[in-house]
């Protein structure tokens, strides 16, 4: 890890959006975060003006765009608590403080055409950028996304228009009704590679999936736990998957391939 990405750096706020309820777009401008971040990368982000909350918290990259002569990258959050409360407050023109790009990114196979993305919640946050970047490679793109509710669903006017999007509520308002995990079995076949980023019970699902079938398709996840650091210093996000022994999220991962944690 290069000693600039543990340096705080002061992110411009470019823009501020309220895309469904209580998730939220913002895009920022700071040419050091972006440098050398890739879907499934990280950062950290301060989010106070004093001491309180005093410890940064991780966010994926949503998405880049090139634009005013530079990089730039959004990130997509929920509202939990008072980090990201604070965030939803910023302002264009306001400045945030972060360091990155932290972590292990997603990996696409050179030769891999049909990508299938299966997203839980705001599990969907991590996974838009590789969605833009495989379509602009000319590979297909399907994503599976899940939510409690319809209006938990990020709009289809915010993912790229060339990705098929299947929908799955909890509560049946909109798309198969039930888990997005029952879907799987339909695209398992026709995906390449398959890419998921939501909470662990999805993912165990997806891994009893593969099991029942037989299917050898490699699925790379991203794994979401508390984080202190973000470096690999305080052992806050430890995790113990099936094989490879006690794993940092934030250093080993947070891409895992999904046969070694379930
Ligand atoms: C690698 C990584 C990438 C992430 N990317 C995104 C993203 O793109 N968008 C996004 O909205 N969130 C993302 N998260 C989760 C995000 O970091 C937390 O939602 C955020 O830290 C909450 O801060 P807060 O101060 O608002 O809430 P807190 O006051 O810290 O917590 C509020 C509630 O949320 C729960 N919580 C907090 N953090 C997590 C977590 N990591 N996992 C599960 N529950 C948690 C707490 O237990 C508590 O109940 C990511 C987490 C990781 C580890
Ligand atoms: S968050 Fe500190 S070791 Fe991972």
């Amino acid at each position: 890890m290069t000693a600039e990405r543990l340096q705080l750096q002061r992110a411009v706020v470019l823009s501020q959006e309220e895309v469904c309820r209580d998730t939220f777009l913002m895009w920022l401008s700071c040419p050091a975060l972006v440098r050398g971040a890739a879907p499934g990368r990280f950062l950290m982000l301060r989010c106070s003006d004093g001491l309180d909350p005093l410890l940064p918290r991780p966010m994926s990259y949503h998405r880049f765009r090139d634009r005013d002569g530079e990089r730039q990258f959004a990130i997509l959050y929920d509202v939990r608590g008072r980090g990201t409360l604070w965030l939803s407050r910023r302002r264009p023109g306001d400045e945030v403080l972060a360091f990155g790009p932290l972590g292990r990114g997603l990996q696409v196979r050179p030769d891999a055409r049909n990508l299938l993305l299966v997203a839980g919640g705001l599990g969907i946050a991590g996974l838009v950028a590789l969605a833009d970047e495989a379509v602009a490679q000319g590979r297909s793109v399907t994503l599976l996304a899940g939510a409690r509710t319809a209006v938990r669903l990020l709009p289809p006017s915010f993912l790229p228009p060339e990705v098929e999007v299947v929908y799955a509520t909890d509560d049946g308002s909109r798309g198969h009704h039930g888990p997005v995990t029952a879907l799987l079995p339909e695209y398992l076949d026709w995906a390449d590679q398959v890419f998921a980023c939501g909470p662990a019970a999805m993912f165990a699902a997806m891994a009893e999936t593969l099991r029942a079938r037989a299917s050898r398709r490699p699925v790379q996840v991203l794994m979401e736990e508390r984080m202190g650091c973000g470096t690999g210093i305080c052992y806050g996000c430890a995790v113990f998957p099936r094989r490879g022994g006690v794993r940092l999220v934030c250093k080993d991962g947070p891409r895992f391939d999904l046969r070694d944690l379930f």
